[in-house]
């Protein structure tokens, strides 16, 4: 096996040693442990020993039972111990799986945990140790996560995906492991939103093809020339963007649409009455009414197992004849083999896609490899270096919340917490038994639908606290939406898992 010696970092004062060995593709130890811990009770305790000699230690020793008394993870109770970084145990160890780069969130973690990083695009590919010992996983979207793959985790508590989507992630197997998942899901709102209004854009004014053709050698000089090269470029003001899931992102699409002259209407079944009226936006009832009335369609819903080819052959064909595709969402929402068939027969007039079926994307194999009139972008959408900072920034904060504080009661965006209820039985702290005259935040509900609108665990941090939280029913952002044919939420859930309504 191919054994590297890779250096990460230079030793400094602040960072005395962050460095590691790289295993092939395994995994690289990467650690500021020369340096003590801060904030961690491992300092605290060992270092009263030291210099206060038997009075520190008692005192310490008083530290270590007051830290004991805290109370107890009681979601995780009986499925996973809580994440302990006390005297007796080393720097629970933080795990990025499918990267390499953990230059922003050491900072923000090396005084709780040891940070390994993986480079790994499948658990096969990760070390035994991080898969043994680790407590926290960082992830990107190139690596998926079924329940066989979790359950290869043995401490796992608190996944962080560092983006919006988490539909690599089986948050429910995850939740009955007792691992919460959480996401980051504002750093690239204004990105994935631009970049969507870009290749409306394109296919509008047809830019990307005007230089091709010119980079092809293709002449436009005379009108006629002009034409020729110009030829399918449309005007914007009047036509109609149908957007499918208004939430972060298909709301600041709405928006700038709007600006460039777009009649906005927008199908998204989870969101209460009035969002429309708030927006300035028409609502339609179903898919097949946003599909009839839209020349541009544009995807902006998460994936989920209930929207799976969610633009598939037939309601391709329920399309006006000759409207734009844009897909800057997820690749699993659209059937690419009939948006083939339907680029070639001059159904849809063209096609953008930031997101694919199979990714990484190649033009040169899959079923849209001889498709006219297509752009299609890696999977950048979300991509700015400051979206991509604050994003790890986030990312590496929650998993702190998760060691600092409990799961999921100090996580900020945990998109399990309703599974995790679920899984955990949680007992009888009933809404009933806690009187709203008790605690004014008891008698606080969330507007149907706002918890929704901001994704799971938005909100409720701070508003709703400790035991408190569980009393209040579980109102999180509603994963599934129906396709044609296809279970609704009530449906489904009914029958997958009859107590988590
Ligand atoms: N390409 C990229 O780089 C990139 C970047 C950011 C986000 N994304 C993806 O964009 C999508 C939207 O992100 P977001 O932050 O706005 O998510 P969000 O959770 O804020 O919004 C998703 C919306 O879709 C709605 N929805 C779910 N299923 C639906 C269905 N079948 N029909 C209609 N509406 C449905 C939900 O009710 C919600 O309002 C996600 O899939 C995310 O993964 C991609």
């Amino acid at each position: 096996m191919l054994m590297r010696l890779l250096l990460v970092g230079w030793p400094s004062m602040e960072d005395p040693v962050i460095g590691g060995w790289l295993w092939g593709r395994g995994w690289v130890w990467m650690t500021a442990g020369i340096q003590p811990a801060k904030n961690s009770l491992t300092e605290r305790g060992g270092k009263k020993r030291t210099i206060e000699g038997e009075q520190g230690h008692r005192e310490s020793e008083r530290e270590r039972e007051r830290e004991e008394d805290r109370p107890t993870d009681f979601i995780m109770q009986g499925i996973r111990p809580p994440i302990l970084n006390g005297p007796m145990h080393p720097r629970p160890l933080v795990a990025l799986l499918d990267g390499r780069d953990c230059t922003v969130e050491m900072p923000i973690l090396k005084d709780v945990a040891t940070v390994a990083f993986c480079d790994a695009q499948s658990t096969q590919e990760i070390h035994e140790k991080v898969l043994n010992e680790a407590v926290g996983a960082l992830l990107y979207h190139t690596i998926t996560l079924s329940r066989d793959d979790l359950d290869k985790f043995k401490g796992l508590r608190v996944i962080v995906r560092i983006g919006s989507g988490f539909d690599n992630v089986d948050i429910k197997a995850a939740a009955e492991l007792g691992i919460a998942v959480c996401n980051v899901p504002a750093s690239s709102v204004e990105e994935t939103a631009d970049t969507s209004l870009c290749l409306i854009l394109n296919l509008y004014r047809r830019v990307t093809w005007m230089h091709q053709a010119l980079r092809e050698g293709t002449r436009a000089a005379s009108v006629e020339q002009i034409r020729e090269v110009a030829g399918g470029a449309a005007r914007i003001r009047g036509e109609t963007l149908g957007i499918i899931g208004l939430g972060r992102v298909g709301q600041a699409v709405a928006l700038r649409a709007k600006a460039f002259g777009f009649g906005v209407i927008f199908y998204d079944p989870y969101l209460p009455d009035g969002v429309e009226r708030s927006l300035g936006l028409q609502r339609m009832a179903t898919l097949q009414d946003l599909l009839i009335h839209s020349d541009c369609v544009s995807l902006h819903c998460s994936l989920n197992e209930h929207n799976h080819h969610l633009i598939n052959d037939f309601t391709i064909k329920q399309m006006r004849q000759g409207a734009f595709l844009v897909n800057t969402s997820r690749g699993g929402l659209v059937d690419e083999k009939a948006l083939a068939q339907a680029l070639k027969e001059g159904r849809i007039r063209g096609a953008a896609l930031d997101v694919h079926e199979t990714e990484p994307f190649s033009f040169s194999t899959g079923p849209l490899k001889d498709a006219p009139n297509l752009i299609c972008t890696p999977h950048t959408s979300w991509y700015s270096e400051q979206a991509s900072v604050e994003a790890r920034e986030e990312a590496a904060r929650e998993v702190r919340r998760a060691i600092t504080g409990r799961i999921p009661d100090s996580l900020k965006n945990c998109v399990n917490k309703e599974y995790l209820m679920a899984a955990s039985q949680w007992p009888s702290m009933e809404a009933a038994a806690v009187h709203p005259e008790l605690n004014g935040a008891a008698a606080y509900r969330f507007p149907p639908g706002l918890i929704s609108v901001a994704g799971a665990g938005v909100g409720v941090e701070g508003l709703v606290q400790g035991s408190l939280a569980h009393g209040i029913a579980p109102v999180s952002h509603p994963p599934h939406a129906p396709s044609p044919g296809q279970p609704t939420k009530a449906e489904a859930d009914n029958r997958e898992n009859p107590s988590d309504q």
